[in-house]
């Protein structure tokens, strides 16, 4: 039986994340279901408890703290069970959304009060990446109290809703994706990046207020959206092109985490353009939250359990971690350039992206299944 619960927690809840998206990609096609539901299954059910897991495992390295406390455990346990309740909510009746949005604000808000707790214990100065973890769970706190809201005033459902999508798709996952991407792509890709601190301490004001542009902009003036679209881009390229520059030898490659993981920033950049496309009336909300989940949530979720699965399935075994990595990371290249064709064929509408998709997470899963067979062996022979 493993000391600390929560690794075993996460590589569940990475995989509920992947079936999620699966099934999420498919019941649009196969049933009459409101597009909300299957998209709810994968942001709210897959999504949201994985990214609260991952902040609940991260912030003792960045506070330089102990293991968390079990209780820290009913933060993402809570957050799956909102998420399948908003998920059955949106298919069967709106009702019960609100209460669904209370459990949810319940377990980001224990979540960021615990990250307090821990900041106050760090000795010395806590890493910038915390800031981040914080922020992307106060924008998931403001999203789902606005939400809320919308129940209440229906006259402000579309205003309230275009709030609640921008803050929760870029200030919550967007800001958790970039600051856990940030510090974790030097790790996976064996280089020291000693501009990483840096970037964290002075990028989020820009993000944020790129976020709220946005999100406000896209509900009142698109000038303002537009300005926000900018402060994100500019951002994101940067990021990316200060990396591939100086480390492009070990993040360019065939196979392994890194280049997932490049491949999901670029497919950020991918959905924030097609979210402009959409505000111009270009693009419906279905086709551009689809790029969004294909093009970018995709390589993000295979890249991160690339790296992160082998280290929660066999703690403290490095070498069988390496093996698994090497299992899982196999032609990554191939898997993200076909998650970034599939959203690119979204954006144009054509059937053929959701094959590709699908194909792609499918080598995943069919990789999967040896790391998965090798952690019960250990798991049976540790007993
Ligand atoms: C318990 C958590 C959540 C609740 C209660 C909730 C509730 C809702 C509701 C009621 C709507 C409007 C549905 C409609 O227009 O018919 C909506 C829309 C939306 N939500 Fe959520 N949500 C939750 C979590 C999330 C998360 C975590 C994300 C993203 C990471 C997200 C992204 C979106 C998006 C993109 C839309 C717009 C969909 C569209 O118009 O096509 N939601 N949400």
């Amino acid at each position: 039986m493993p000391t600390n619960p929560l690794p075993r927690l996460l590589a569940s809840l990475a995989i509920i994340s992947l079936i999620s998206a699966a099934i999420g990609l498919i019941l649009p096609r196969v049933s009459d279901l409101p597009a909300v539901a299957p998209l709810h299954m994968i942001l709210a059910l897959g999504v949201m408890p994985l990214i609260l897991g991952a902040i609940s495992y991260f912030i003792p390295v960045l506070t330089r703290t102990s293991s968390p406390e079990p209780l820290v455990l009913l933060s993402p346990i809570g957050a799956l069970i909102a998420g399948l309740l908003v998920t059955l909510s949106l298919s069967l009746t709106y009702k019960l959304y609100p209460v669904a949005a209370g459990i949810a604000v319940l377990a980001a808000g224990r979540l960021l009060w615990w990250s307090q707790q821990r900041a106050k214990a760090t000795l010395g100065r806590p890493h910038p990446g915390l800031l981040w973890y914080q922020l992307a769970l106060g924008a998931l706190i403001l999203g789902l109290l606005i939400i809320t809201l919308a129940a209440l005033w229906p006259e402000q459902w579309l205003p309230l809703k275009r709030l609640h999508l921008h803050i929760n798709t870029l200030g919550f996952v967007g800001l958790t994706a970039l600051g856990t991407l940030r510090v974790l792509l030097p790790t996976v890709g064996g280089f020291p990046d000693p501009q990483a601190g840096l970037w964290l301490m002075k990028e989020w004001r820009w993000l944020v207020a790129g976020t709220l542009l946005i999100a406000t902009g896209a509900t009142w003036s698109t000038l303002l959206a537009e300005i926000g679209l900018l402060l994100w881009l500019i951002s994101l390229v940067r990021m990316i092109q200060g990396l591939l520059k100086a480390h492009q030898g070990k993040l360019w490659q065939w196979h392994g985490a890194a280049i997932s993981l490049i491949a999901a920033v670029i497919g950020l950049v991918l959905s924030l353009i097609s979210g402009a496309l959409h505000g111009h009336g270009m693009l419906p909300t279905s086709q551009a939250s689809e790029a969004f989940v294909i093009a970018f949530l995709l390589p993000l979720v295979t890249g991160a359990a690339t790296h992160l699965l082998p280290l929660w399935l066999l703690q403290s075994q490095p070498e069988k971690q390496k093996q698994l990595r090497e299992q899982l990371g196999y032609l990554s290249a191939v898997r993200g350039l076909a998650f970034l064709i599939a959203g690119v064929l979204t954006l144009a509408s054509q059937p053929l992206a959701f094959l590709i998709a699908i194909a792609a997470l499918c080598q995943f899963f069919i990789q999967l299944a040896r790391p998965l067979e090798i952690a019960a062996i250990e798991d049976e022979n540790s007993k």
